[in-house]
């Protein structure tokens, strides 16, 4: 018997995407290097969800509340939709492939700009559906004529708002054209805002308030980024009643362990770790911008996220080697070659803590020099 001869062909040929935060695959452990590949708050997990974690061990032996109850409601009120309109995930990386699951039939087609994160890509080949790119213009904008265009005959279009490798924006009216386009032409629009609670544009770019009134758009979020639950794997999926109904048949159940779920309750109660993170991510977005930019041949992007894209090649140097001279000072980046529309020539950078970013630009000088 051949095992490979039983599979789906389509499964047969999926590669692994390749992602920042390889912490445990480096020498290094997570403790002694300093992880910029990643894009989580430097702050780490809020004080009131390890407490919560702590006081709920004893929830271990029991299964846990399949449909998330409690977190549906704490995020009901904490951004104003109603718990029908949620769907909670094991990371928001599960419902970027349950989305697809649902709603890519056979040889469907996605709509998908390029660069941004690989993992559309990857569900939609998982559903077996078929990809249109369609390329940023050269400063990393939408061309949003050019993605209208294409809308049409696609059954999912994908957008990253703000952008995972770039950390732009994409205006509200582009947006909103978008959407109402695509309405017409029975395409729904999938819109990751994992990274919109840095933005201190946030109130007046996240589309979460048309859930309702567009009946095609689907807001994903994460507790990964701004929360820094990562390792515990939790997100969402924000749509109108319809949308949430048809992916909840689908979703595996228990997909939320009981401390992950505590654990987002009580971080969206922490309002001085949500304080304490917006004031230190605007000051270093802002330090580490201008220290960076003073880098000889460093063309960095302007982020409204926290992290930054930097094209090196004026130095000269590729990003793999850049990568790895920085390895030697404990200081791990992403090499950014893997992004589809990019090149060897760029690097990634999360925004850290004054002293890690210090230590980061003291590193990068050092490595340049050399
Ligand atoms: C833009 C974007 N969306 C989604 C994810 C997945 O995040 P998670 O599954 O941890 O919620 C990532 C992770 O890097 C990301 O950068």
């Amino acid at each position: 018997m051949k095992i490979s001869d039983l599979a789906k062909d389509h499964i047969k040929n999926l590669k692994p995407c390749i992602h920042g935060g390889e912490v445990w695959q480096l020498e290094y452990n997570q403790k002694k290097v300093l992880d910029f590949s990643a894009n989580i708050n430097p702050l780490g997990p809020p004080p009131k969800a390890i407490d919560a974690i702590m006081n709920s061990f004893w929830k271990i032996p029991f299964y846990p509340d399949s449909s998330s109850t409690s977190l549906k409601e704490a995020i009901s009120k904490y951004i104003g939709v109603s718990p029908d309109n949620l769907i909670i995930g094991n990371g928001s990386t599960e419902i970027i492939y349950l989305f697809t699951d649902v709603f890519m039939k056979d040889s469907d087609k996605a709509l998908i700009p390029a660069p941004t994160f690989g993992e559309y890509e990857m569900a939609v080949l998982k559903a077996n559906g078929k990809i249109e790119y369609s390329p940023l213009t050269h400063d990393f904008k939408i061309d949003t004529k050019e993605f209208i265009k294409k809308i049409r005959g696609v059954k999912v279009a994908f957008l990253c708002n703000p952008n995972n490798p770039t950390g732009l924006l994409i205006p509200f009216n582009d947006l909103l054209n978008i959407v109402d386009k695509a309405e017409k032409e029975d395409t729904l629009i999938f819109v990751d805002e994992d990274f919109m609670d840095f933005s201190p544009k946030e109130k007046n770019s996240s589309l979460i308030s048309k859930i309702n009134s567009c009946q095609n758009l689907f807001i994903l979020k994460s507790f990964t980024k701004f929360f820094g639950l990562t390792g515990l794997r939790i997100g969402y999926g924000v749509s109108n009643s319809e949308v949430i109904e048809i992916m909840s048949k689908a979703k595996i159940p228990w997909n939320i362990n009981c401390l992950a779920e505590v654990a987002a309750i009580a971080a969206l109660e922490d309002s001085e770790f949500s304080d304490k993170t917006y004031r230190l991510i605007e000051e270093e977005r802002d330090f580490l911008m201008k220290e960076l930019s003073q880098i000889k041949g460093f063309d960095v992007t302007p982020s409204e996220a926290n992290f930054f894209l930097i094209n090196i090649k004026k130095t000269g140097l590729k990003a793999k080697e850049i990568k790895s001279k920085l390895l030697n000072f404990g200081v791990l980046i992403r090499d950014c070659d893997s992004f589809k529309g990019l090149d060897e020539y760029y690097i990634r950078v999360a925004i850290r803590t004054r002293k890690e970013n210090e230590y980061l630009i003291d590193s990068l000088k050092k490595v340049m020099k050399s």
